[in-house]
């Protein structure tokens, strides 16, 4: 058994996106272009309405898929297919954009903050064109685990202990965790060898790895933690409690290109997703 450890830390940029929706990214900067497959990482969380109220409005996807989730406040949104609804506090919306789709994504102002996280994982050149699809799981329907040291853990993908997340037959063979320790307490998760993950501490901070890793300063939040390959990841909470996500997936390794909202693997794909825009062709269903 190879245990995963810290790689790399990143810090959060700040960056705005949308029509003025300030947020922390963390893939799809100047340093970390992607971390295949995630395309996008975004962290947005504030009390200030002026920071997210703009929101996205009307926009396209093609050969992604966009996965949100929340942890307070709501996003309404709506979409070319005629769908529409609301992404509350522990929801997620799993959406493959494959094909394309026009959406609007836009957070309401609540009365308390507007957290949350938007993630893009790539989709490999032969379900780029898929036809559309959502899954979207209201919290409720996101199993937990609740151990006796009072650790939580939503399952949104993959599988802890036996139980299966919420989020199921996706291309990328996903792990979506979120897991809510105690000061002091310790996790352990296997994760298929030769897939990418992650950690996003967003509360306290942690130690990755094993007792070596124990004794150096644990890595505060806001981070990400990209893990080095291995079968299991072992994190424990420092003297706060403390949260965080853990995402792994397969990587594609294909030729990627980015424009905006679309990642295609050639040039010529880009080029026809935007053709496809002004000729009013973008959306096939
Ligand atoms: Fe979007």
């Amino acid at each position: 058994m190879l245990e995963r450890t810290a790689a790399e830390v990143v810090i959060p940029t700040a960056a705005s996106d949308g029509a003025g929706v300030r947020l922390k990214r963390s893939i799809a900067t100047r340093t970390l272009d992607n971390l295949d497959p995630f395309f996008l990482f975004d962290h947005f969380g504030s009390e200030n309405s002026g920071d997210y109220l703009a929101g996205f409005p009307m926009h396209p996807h093609r050969g992604i898929e966009t996965i949100t989730y929340m942890l307070d406040g709501s996003v309404a949104h709506r979409d070319s297919l005629g769908n529409s609804g609301v992404i509350g506090a522990g929801d997620v919306q799993w959406m493959t954009a494959g094909s394309g789709i026009l959406h609007e994504e836009m957070p309401k102002l609540g009365p308390r903050r507007l957290d949350g996280f938007q993630i893009w994982v790539n989709l490999p050149a032969k379900l780029k064109m898929t036809r559309p699809r959502y899954q979207d799981v209201p919290a409720a329907s996101i199993p937990e685990v609740l151990r006796a040291d009072g650790t939580r853990v939503r399952v949104v993908a993959g599988a802890v202990e036996g139980v299966q997340g919420a989020v199921k037959e996706i291309f990328a063979e996903p792990t979506y965790l979120d897991v809510a320790l105690p000061a002091g307490a310790r996790f352990e998760q296997p994760v298929t060898r030769g897939h990418t993950a992650l950690l996003y501490v967003f509360q306290g901070e942690v130690h990755v790895g094993g007792a070596e890793a124990s004794r150096g300063a644990g890595i505060p939040s806001p981070r990400l933690v990209i893990l080095s390959d291995g079968d299991v990841v072992r994190v424990h909470a420092g003297a706060v409690p403390s949260r965080f996500l853990l995402l792994s997936a397969q990587p594609l390794r294909e030729s990627a290109v980015r424009y905006g909202p679309f990642v295609m693997n050639t040039q010529q794909e880009i080029a026809q997703a935007l053709a496809d825009l002004r000729n009013g062709t973008f959306i096939r269903e």
